[in-house]
């Protein structure tokens, strides 16, 4: 068989996203967002995504077509986020790829949203050797998986018991009176501060005893002592040394991640490790994985930070693996599932 065309459509959160993927290579991408509706609010509100996707769907996947120029009967397969994310922005995206696929007689898959993220790496890098390991990290999913096929096989090696590492510095920022998001915010004045100026907690460094895996991660302690912290600072009129808070936070949240990551390399006799999603863009995250990668021999493969954040070519290059691994496309009735493991 030919390399397989796929059409991917994203919608998990406040991304409607649709792209084209030839093989390994991308064909198109086309990325609307509603996160300035939501700025106002200090977080993303489920109605307002919803409706946002409602009207971008249609306008966006016809620009994704176009630019890819390419013919809906050429494509292969429509692949489709269907969790996890939000329930009624889930809903929009697969009812209008479920809607297209079924006009057009092609096969559908209902992909994991998370996976997705791994897989969009093969589009700059390449396949994954054996024993990858993949450190994804956003506004709502911290994970480490071991990567024994992308198509049939990802072993969770640890995840988030509670807040997410973009969650986490977005409450913070919420506090220290930035828009959200605000772990670009954090991100700017964590350059300019001193990292060992206060003590932040390290989220969870060895797991909870006997019961958790030494993996899993946990930030909302973090939060909570920054947060203690900012209000121990108020109560007695003292003004916030904002670029220090921001450093300290930095440097823990992700230093905690870069242990872990490279721990779990060594533990799996990984000797790539991928990453994804958007905290990936933080610059203190960055520098310490790079570092830490090369004192470890271990190759770290981030990508562009277009392919970090929620796109349609993180759907469409995993719909790719599910069709070159022969496996069976989504019933018609594949359900949305927001909570998706
Ligand atoms: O993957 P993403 O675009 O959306 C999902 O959550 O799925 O990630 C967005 C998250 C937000 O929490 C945002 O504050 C965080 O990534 N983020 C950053 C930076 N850029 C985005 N956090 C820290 N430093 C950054 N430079
Ligand atoms: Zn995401």
């Amino acid at each position: 068989m030919s390399e397989p065309i796929v059409l991917g459509i994203e919608s998990t959160c406040d991304e409607t996203a649709a792209a084209v993927v030839h093989g390994r290579t991308l064909i198109s991408s086309v990325v609307a967002s509603s996160m300035e509706e939501h700025a106002r609010y200090g977080g993303v509100i489920p109605e307002i995504a919803s409706r946002a996707h409602a009207e971008a769907f249609v306008p966006v996947v016809s620009k994704a077509l176009a630019d890819a120029n390419v013919d809906f009967t050429d494509i292969d397969a429509v692949a489709v986020s269907s969790g996890p994310g939000l329930s009624g922005c889930l809903a929009v995206g697969v009812s209008g790829a479920k809607a297209l696929a079924w006009a057009a007689n092609k096969p559908i898959y209902g992909i994991n949203h998370v996976i997705g993220h791994i897989a969009v790496t093969q589009l700059q890098f390449g396949s994954f050797p054996k024993d990858t390991l993949a450190l994804i990290v956003s506004g709502g999913h911290t994970s480490l998986l071991h990567i024994g096929d992308v198509a049939r096989h990802i072993d969770v090696v640890g995840t988030t018991l509670d807040d997410a590492a973009g969650e986490c510095f977005d409450k913070v920022a919420r506090l220290l009176g930035f828009p959200y998001p605000g772990g670009p915010h954090i991100d700017k004045h964590a350059r300019q501060g001193d990292p060992h100026s206060i003590k932040v907690p390290q989220g969870l460094t060895k797991g909870k005893a006997g019961k958790e895996h030494p993996y899993d991660f946990s930030f909302s302690g973090v939060k909570t002592a920054v947060a203690r912290w900012v209000e121990s600072c108020q109560a007695v009129g003292r003004d916030i040394p904002v670029d220090d808070v921001c450093a300290s936070l930095a440097d823990s949240v992700a230093g905690v991640l870069v242990d872990k990551a490279m721990h779990g390399c060594e533990e799996y006799g990984s000797k790539t490790l991928v990453v994804g999603g958007g905290f990936t863009a933080n610059s203190q995250l960055r520098d310490k994985l790079l570092e830490s990668g090369k004192q470890h021999g271990v190759e770290v493969r981030i990508p562009d930070f277009k392919l970090c954040t929620d796109n349609g070519a993180m759907v469409a290059m995993l719909g790719v693996n599910l069709v070159e691994a022969g496996i069976r496309p989504s019933a018609p009735d594949f359900p949305i599932d927001s909570a998706m493991p």
